[in-house]
């Protein structure tokens, strides 16, 4: 069978050729890392949750007016994206103190933020994914000033748009990573949000318990990382059919 050419392969996700010009389709691996892939592990049914969440972010920013990636989801593990050029920077939001900002300032984790902070990481897995500036990336020519204008003021309303949403379903957003790329309409270059958005990119935390409901589950061992990610796409209505993990299989008496 003819195969599609590959784009780009990364630790979560392949790239290939899209059906047209301009276009790119996204599959989404079941392959779990952290640490810069020193831990790596394969949950089955990952891919197939964070398709289908990313889809639900991704569609839900596009109809309040924030641009995406997004075009359509294909099946079960491949969207049809716009192809864009990547600033090579992951943008952070933070509404609470955990992670790296906890380790780095020796703020407890949990600490309520008293705004949303957004920090920048220039993208360069052998440099571990540095915390960068603005002065960094603007004289390094990452991105210019009104990219990272753009580029915080696309962040916040992230921010503001999937917290709303996860506070519906009970389930406090602490804090999130997106990247941004640029398209060319014309002459004119506009960012709009690419990558995915998904449990492995967010922290969230059950709103009653804490329980934590992302990839923090994997990174720590905090147990079964499908049923996090189950339990986040069950509560936003999102659950795929014809899923592994759907349901487990129960013994009838
Ligand atoms: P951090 O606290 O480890 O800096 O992570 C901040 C947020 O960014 C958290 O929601 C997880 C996400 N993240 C990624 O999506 N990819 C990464 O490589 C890292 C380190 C964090």
């Amino acid at each position: 069978m003819a195969r599609r050419t590959k784009v780009y392969e990364g630790k979560a996700k392949v790239l290939y050729e899209g059906p047209e010009p301009g276009t790119l389709v996204q599959y989404f691996k079941d392959d779990a890392t952290a640490f810069n892939a020193e831990k790596h592990q394969i949950i089955d049914g990952k891919g197939v949750l964070n398709n289908r969440l990313s889809e639900f972010f991704m569609t839900g920013l596009n109809a309040i007016g924030v641009p995406t990636h997004f075009i359509r989801r294909i099946n079960m593990r491949e969207q049809l994206i716009r192809a864009v050029e990547m600033i090579p920077i992951e943008v952070v939001v933070r509404n609470v103190a955990a992670g790296s900002l906890s380790k780095r300032l020796g703020i407890e984790e949990g600490t309520a933020l008293p705004r949303p902070i957004v920090e920048f990481y220039y993208k360069d897995d052998s440099l571990g994914d540095p915390l960068v500036s603005e002065e960094h990336i603007i004289a390094f020519g990452w991105a210019s000033q009104q990219d990272l204008d753009d580029m915080v003021a696309l962040a916040l309303r992230v921010n503001d748009f999937l917290s709303g949403v996860m506070m519906g379903v009970g389930i406090k957003l602490v804090d999130f990573k997106i990247e941004i790329g640029r398209v060319w309409e014309g002459d004119f270059q506009r960012l709009i949000i690419a990558d995915e958005i998904s449990p492995d990119s967010c922290r969230l935390w059950d709103a009653a318990t804490g329980r934590k409901l992302d990839k923090d589950v994997f990174r720590r061992d905090l147990g079964d990382l499908s049923d996090a990610y189950t339990e986040v796409a069950r509560r936003l209505g999102v659950m795929p059919r014809n899923s592994a993990n759907i349901a487990k299989p129960t013994l009838i008496n």
